[in-house]
């Protein structure tokens, strides 16, 4: 008999066929994400499961999964799963860093250019017919990038990376990690620590790369937003819970920073009525981090690996836990 896997969503064709060399799958269609009590009710018979950020693989979801060997998650970040307990039960976990560490961090320049230029600001005012309302000399004004402070909460692989798109356009650039960087690094990266609360006050771009965790639950949130530069702009592709949001959305409406660009949200997808979508000095993308034709068809490759690997009792070749 063949093992039984099940996908929250679809993969790309040659992931799924290489799944069905091996495994009996099936495939979630339908609403996204897929609704709790239908993961409930399919997890309890499988012995592999490939989720994806959206997807709460939480203690009772665990509990229900009586055969469940490995959780493979097509995503690098992990939050979405106890992974304290599954350890407990003995599931394997896999995930998919490395491969989307370029990806991730050009978009997070991406946003920054973005809201530095007003490009899709821009596209607005050409789409509304508004283009000849801004011939004047201060209208549409963007800011220059060169000589402008990057500050970078989290300088692991996606803060490291982006340190290096900084550098090439002149940036002064700082950092805040939970431990420094060597000195090496540190001078190929022309990057320097300082204490959170400097990284605060002094970064005229400030972009987030940290995890979810309970210390940085809602850790920017008006206390912080005020201690920013007026003139600052935000930029978050790390998880939206990083952020309190309703904070965030006073603050770019009361002017008390600048802008953001933000990848990610507390609760997604974002409804059309969410604050954010009402205010002009904010870039909204869909999640997008990870999302180019190869980075995505790499991380397929991992997840299909680690579940390969765990569901054999193995460890992933990318694994949370052991
Ligand atoms: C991840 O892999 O965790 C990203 O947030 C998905 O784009």
């Amino acid at each position: 008999m063949k093992k039984k896997v099940f996908l929250t969503r679809t993969l790309h064709d040659f992931a799924l066929k290489e799944l069905r060399k091996k495994y009996q799958i099936e495939i979630h269609s339908g609403q996204i994400p897929i609704p709790q009590t239908k993961l409930r009710s399919k997890i309890k018979d499988i012995d592999g499961l490939i989720c994806f950020p959206y997807d709460k693989i939480n203690k009772e979801m665990i509990d229900e999964g009586k055969n469940l060997k490995v959780i493979s998650t097509y995503s690098v970040g992990f939050d979405h799963i106890d992974t304290l307990y599954a350890k407990e039960k003995k599931i394997r976990i896999g995930y998919t860093p490395e491969v989307l560490t370029d990806a991730t961090a050009d978009l997070a320049f991406s946003l920054l250019l973005d809201i530095a230029r007003r490009t899709t600001e821009g596209d607005r005012i050409i789409r509304d017919g508004r283009w000849r309302e801004i011939y004047g000399a201060y209208d549409y004004v963007g800011v220059d990038l060169q000589g402008k402070t990057i500050g970078i909460l989290g300088l692991g692989r996606i803060g490291s990376t982006l340190a290096k798109r900084a550098k090439a356009f002149d940036m002064k650039i700082i950092y805040h990690n939970r431990k420094h960087a060597s000195k090496s690094k540190e001078k190929s990266l022309g990057a320097k620590y300082v204490s959170f609360e400097k990284l605060i006050a002094e970064s005229d771009f400030l972009s987030i790369h940290v995890p979810h965790t309970k210390e940085t639950d809602r850790l920017f949130d008006m206390k912080i937003l005020k201690k920013m530069k007026k003139t600052s702009f935000l930029i978050n592709t790390s998880r939206g819970k990083v952020v309190n949001e309703k904070d965030l959305a006073t603050a770019l409406k009361k002017k008390i920073i600048s802008g953001a660009g933000l990848d990610v949200f507390e609760n997604e997808p974002i409804k059309k009525n969410h604050p954010f979508v009402k205010l002009p000095n904010i870039i909204l993308a869909p999640h997008i981090g990870s999302s180019t034709k190869e980075t995505r068809m790499k991380m397929a490759e991992i997840t299909v690996k680690n579940l390969n690997l765990g569901i054999n009792g193995k460890k992933p070749i990318y694994s949370v836990g052991y």
